[in-house]
């Protein structure tokens, strides 16, 4: 399972890569705009942090002004940018032309099984349904990522991987590995929530209380 951090903080990236396991970076425009950055700067130091796929968000909303603005992207940042577009019939000819010229297209804002089965068709590397969103509106966002899975399972043939999206808590993390979703993006109080536990915190400290009895016994 591929575990991506949902940020454009240069300085969350640098400390989540530094643990090893992170395989990508999802940012957005709302993020890049909650970080008071330059967007190519920002995709560009973060690309340099870690090796995995970081996705680019294109704004046009026509498929030309989408691709244009996805090749120049790839032209000006380094070679593990992917681009991200939205799920519209207009996404879809942008990901379709990309993807014929090898290049990674992430889908967004999907809250369908068959948005995201679409989206596979035309080439997309990732499909991203949002989660929290859904839970937001009263259904179960977990339900759609269900459903995807089970619509991959009907149709071996699609590579496209699921990624999963607005990650609200460890919950859904955890329940994205249970029904094995390929990827989930998340924000770093997420990471840093899925490792702490109380009883390893105590645990430590019972360690280290017990060892210094030992060291002041003189046995160590
Ligand atoms: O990756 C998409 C994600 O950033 C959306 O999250 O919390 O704004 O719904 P949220």
């Amino acid at each position: 399972m591929e575990l991506f951090l949902d940020t454009a903080e240069v300085d969350e990236v640098r400390e989540i890569a530094s643990w090893g396991i992170l395989d990508g970076v999802t940012t957005n425009p709302s993020l890049i705009k909650k970080s008071g950055r330059d967007f190519k700067t920002v995709v560009e130091e973060i690309a340099n942090l870690c090796g995995g796929p970081i996705s680019a968000e294109v704004t046009a909303l026509d498929a030309e002004g989408m691709v244009k603005e996805g090749l120049d992207l790839k032209a000006s940042l380094p070679e593990n940018v992917i681009i991200k577009v939205p799920c519209t019939p207009e996404g879809l000819k942008a990901t379709k032309e990309l993807s014929d010229k090898g290049i990674g297209v992430n889908v967004t804002l999907i809250f369908t099984a068959s948005q995201a089965l679409m989206s596979a068709k035309a080439g997309a590397m990732y499909v991203s349904p949002f989660i929290g969103r859904i839970d937001d509106t009263g259904h179960n966002g977990m339900d759609l990522i269900s459903d995807i899975l089970q619509t991959w399972h009907n149709y071996p043939e699609i590579k496209t991987k699921v990624l999963a999206a607005s990650i609200r808590h460890p919950t859904h993390v955890l329940e994205c590995m249970r029904l094995g979703a390929h990827t989930v993006t998340m924000p770093t109080k997420i990471f840093r929530q899925l490792m702490k536990h109380p009883l390893t915190e105590s645990g430590i400290e019972r360690f280290l209380l017990d060892w210094a009895e030992v060291e002041n016994a003189g046995n160590a």
